[in-house]
């Protein structure tokens, strides 16, 4: 995120005395996810925010392979993933490499009055398909709904509050950091034109809530696959102000503009985040192609070298048969895939689609969890047979 944002009270200065009503000093923090040497924020703190005063050993939360056949088209039926609880007993991780873990989650709570998570592993994508609420942080409140990419930088504190008990959420943690594609970007970070989002549709974090209590605060801290219980002596929400271009936002699939053209235009067209190894990209309703001879659906092709995950969220899918909502695709690279027996034909004359997914493309193997194979439909890979 390159945009720079302000929220609260701030010193004219960096890194200059600046003082509470009492005549102490607020503690200043810089926030980035990669050292020193890109985006940054600086928050003021009522206490540092460093009290520790109570650890526990961590848990394992990394995910296991279940199976060493990866050159095989999967389907899984994500919607199967069973509630849980709580927010993070409820994240099912299915799909992971080095680069991306894919989870599911249907949480019926959040993490409870003085628990908080820290991914410091991982950015977050937390994409809504079913469910409402705030995602609270140091930086304020963001309130979400269906259709919301919720984009956390690792290392941000939050918790995750629902308006409702029936939830649905695809969670994408990326070990780099997530950035628009540079081709939607100008050379000094402005959204270009061509972009299919701009800033104004960035939601940037509100309503700042500044909590000065002392106690005893749990964070969950995840790090190289284990949970560790740190608590702190004050509340992590105690930031009066903070500056910066690093920060959690928000941004509906819903706002997503479709680039559409004459004839059939390539899966780049539907990008919307970039990290390092993979792409995620987003399918909207959108007008099909207008060339008199137009073919709708979509080539077959040979992703040679990435795994295509898409998840589809709601719609008729023209080029698929039997999808339901929260069902997921695997078509791993090496082996080539296309429109299932009929589309092709059915497609034609075809004006526009009401399909909405969303797509994550890997560009080194994934593998699957068990929690993957309990919602596997085996049938899908001869789902081409004639
Ligand atoms: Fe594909």
């Amino acid at each position: 995120m390159s945009h720079y944002y302000r929220l609260g009270k701030i010193p004219h200065k960096r890194h200059t005395q600046f003082r509470k009503p009492d005549g102490g000093l607020y503690s200043e923090q810089l926030f980035s996810t990669e050292g020193f040497s890109s985006n940054s924020s600086l928050l003021y703190h009522i206490h540092p925010p460093t009290m520790i005063v109570k650890t526990e050993e961590p848990v394992d939360v990394s995910p296991k392979a279940a199976s060493e056949n990866i050159l095989k088209h999967r389907s899984y039926q994500g919607f199967k993933i069973k509630p849980e609880k709580e927010y993070l007993d409820s994240r099912k991780i299915i799909l992971f490499n080095n680069d991306v873990q894919l989870a599911l989650a249907a949480p019926e709570g959040d993490l409870g009055k003085n628990v908080f998570f820290k991914n410091a592993d991982a950015d977050e994508i937390i994409f809504v398909h079913v469910g409402s609420g705030v995602l609270k942080t140091q930086y304020g409140h963001i309130r979400f709904a269906y259709g919301d990419y919720l984009v956390i930088p690792r290392g941000c504190i939050y918790q995750i509050e629902f308006d409702t008990t029936e939830n649905r959420l695809l969670i994408i943690d990326s070990f780099s950091p997530i950035v628009f594609p540079k081709k939607y970007l100008s050379k000094y970070g402005q959204l270009l034109e061509n972009s299919p989002f701009c800033e104004r549709d960035i939601r940037v974090p509100e309503n700042l809530e500044t909590i000065d209590e002392k106690g005893e605060f749990l964070i969950k801290v995840k790090k190289k696959g284990l949970l560790y219980p740190i608590w702190y002596g004050t509340h992590p929400f105690d930031v009066v102000g903070w500056d910066g271009c690093e920060y959690p936002y928000a941004l509906s699939i819903h706002d997503f503009e479709p680039i559409t053209g004459r004839v059939h235009q390539p899966p780049p067209v539907h990008q919307t985040f970039d990290a390092h190894n993979f792409v995620v990209c987003s399918f909207v309703p959108r007008l099909f192609d207008y060339h008199p001879l137009s073919i709708p659906a979509p080539y077959n092709h040979s992703n040679i070298d990435s795994d295509e995950v898409l998840y589809y969220v709601d719609g008729d899918f023209m080029s698929r048969k039997h999808v339901e909502k929260g069902q997921i695709t695997l078509h791993p690279g090496g082996i080539p895939h296309g429109p299932h027996p009929g589309a092709v034909e059915k497609s034609i004359g075809a004006k526009a689609t009401n399909e909405l997914a969303v797509m994550v493309d890997t560009f080194h193997p994934l593998n699957m969890t068990n929690d993957a194979l309990s919602i596997e439909d085996e049938n899908y890979v001869m789902s081409w047979a004639e």
